[in-house]
């Protein structure tokens, strides 16, 4: 993996108004991704972590310079071992082998506090194809055993992150009562959850109120967030947003299969910035305000008052992750590229107007953009060269609903050309594209671009 040290000057806009007030539910933890062309040294993403007062940290592999910075620093760690792994920790030697390497080995006094090992992210996603369906419990097994042999099985604890989608209710009665898990994985899910209850560790689900929003045009707008949406009526249950509906559909799936009360951890939640028409600061803004506050409050949901332990997606954007999912993907981070804040919230659920600290000591590359040049001759080859630039930086602003979408085509190829430029480094062979773009200084630019 690895740090350029370098990061990009990918965004313009300075956040002022810093306030220094450090805080967050308890209990509040953060997905740490690093998808991104120009990673920040995890240091000073721990450093920033530790100065905003969040106290736990998902990750998505269990990378040694991350482990190294995590070292310490006391932060409650969720690591994580990958799908395309799964496979391999089907062999109880490789996942012995895992566990040493991964877990004992940061094990000691000073080192890394590692709490959880998730065992594959959303495994049973239904657009993988039924691909991990036979592989995750047996991995999952493997590693909780090894585990106990290494002696930790008692505080280390292995789960699943689970995408909200393995489980449902049926479409003639959609109430959260009626919640049980999809058919075609019912063998995979119970075996699993029943090694989760044997072992006293949590059942692990993502919801993505946003996603229910996302291509779906009927899903009422306002029950998406927390402040008063069309109820649902269910036992004479109101519900008044999806993400108690959805958690509740899983209470009820759990219940089905014989575990009612097992722990439930949300692994992810969370709202893009960009990249569709409802990613945007002031729907995140909204999502974010309504769900500190019954965090902070041990609100809970109808059949699961109380405490519920969460993790945000995510800390920082990620420019460089798949968009299969949608151009909204590399844009969920509280945090920008370069780590800054990207609008107030408040972690701590007392709904004040504040903004995070932002990562100290980051290092830009200069001040210079790529352009397009409308007065070059060969521009015949305009639009290859626009999808090259973006197939190899992120041009997911650009799209329908997006944040530059109102961009002319000079907007756009300037737009792409300077991703590019950006992405590698500013080198000058990288804004050449066949002699149609320049590269100018910021005062230029200010001059085309609002
Ligand atoms: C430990 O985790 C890292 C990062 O996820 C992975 O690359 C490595 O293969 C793992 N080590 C073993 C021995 O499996
Ligand atoms: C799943 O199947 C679809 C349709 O057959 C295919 O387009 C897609 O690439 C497959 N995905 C994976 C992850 O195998
Ligand atoms: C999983 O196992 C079932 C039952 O043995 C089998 O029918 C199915 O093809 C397997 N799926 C994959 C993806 O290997
Ligand atoms: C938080 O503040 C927003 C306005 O900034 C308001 O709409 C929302 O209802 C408040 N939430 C709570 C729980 O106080
Ligand atoms: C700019 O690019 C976006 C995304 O590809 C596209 O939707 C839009 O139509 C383009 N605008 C012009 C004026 O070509």
């Amino acid at each position: 993996m690895g740090n350029s040290g370098f990061l990009a000057t990918l965004l313009l806009p300075t956040l002022l108004c810093v306030h220094l007030s450090v805080g967050s539910v308890t209990g509040l933890g953060v997905n740490w991704g690093t998808m991104a062309t120009h990673k920040l040294p995890p240091e000073t993403v721990v450093k920033m972590l530790k100065d905003n007062g969040i106290k736990k940290v998902k990750l998505f592999d269990a990378d040694s310079n991350t482990m190294g910075a995590l070292a310490g620093s006391d932060l409650e760690v969720m690591v994580a071992i990958p799908n395309d792994q799964l496979l391999a920790m089907n062999s109880y030697d490789r996942a012995k082998e895992w566990v040493k390497k991964n877990i004992t080995l940061y094990n000691f006094k000073g080192g890394v506090n590692i709490k959880y090992v998730a065992v594959g992210n959303e495994p049973f996603l239904q657009t993988y194809n039924g691909s991990f369906v036979n592989t995750t419990f047996p991995a999952l097994q493997n590693i909780q055993n090894a585990l106990n042999d290494a002696g930790v099985g008692d505080t280390i604890k292995v789960t699943v992150p689970l995408n909200a989608d393995v489980y449902n209710s049926p479409e003639s009665n959609p109430v959260p009562s009626a919640g049980r898990f999809r058919t075609d994985i019912s063998r995979p899910m119970s075996q699993i959850v029943d090694l989760l209850a044997k072992n006293g560790a949590p059942f692990t689900v993502n919801i993505y109120p946003f996603l229910s929003l996302y291509g779906n045009d009927d899903f009422p707008f306002n029950y998406a967030f927390f402040d008063g949406g069309n109820p649902i009526v269910d036992n004479k249950i109101q519900y008044t947003n999806v993400f108690d509906a959805n958690f509740d559909t899983l209470v009820s799936a759990l219940k089905a299969v014989g575990h009612g009360s097992m722990p439930i951890i949300i692994g992810e939640v969370g709202w893009p910035t960009d990249g569709d028409k409802n990613a945007n600061m002031a729907n995140a803004q909204r999502f974010y305000n309504g769900l500190f506050p019954r965090l902070a409050a041990n609100t809970g949901t109808p059949l699961r008052p109380g405490y519920i332990e969460v993790y945000l997606f995510g800390l920082i954007d990620e420019d460089a992750k798949s968009i299969a999912p949608g151009n909204f993907e590399r844009h969920w981070g509280i945090f920008r590229y370069d780590g800054q804040p990207k609008f107030p919230i408040d972690l701590s659920g007392q709904n004040q107007t504040k903004f995070l600290i932002g990562a100290k000591d980051v290092k830009y590359l200069k001040q210079q953009w790529c352009m397009f040049n409308p007065n070059a001759k060969n521009i015949g080859k305009l639009v290859d060269n626009i999808n090259y630039a973006c197939t190899f930086s992120d041009c997911t602003a650009l799209g329908f609903g997006s944040s530059c979408n109102g961009l002319d085509a000079n907007g756009n190829a300037s737009y792409a050309f300077n991703m590019y430029y950006q992405v590698q480094n500013q080198k000058d062979t990288a804004c050449s594209f066949q002699g149609i773009s320049a590269s100018k200084l910021k005062d230029q630019l200010k001059q085309n671009w609002k």
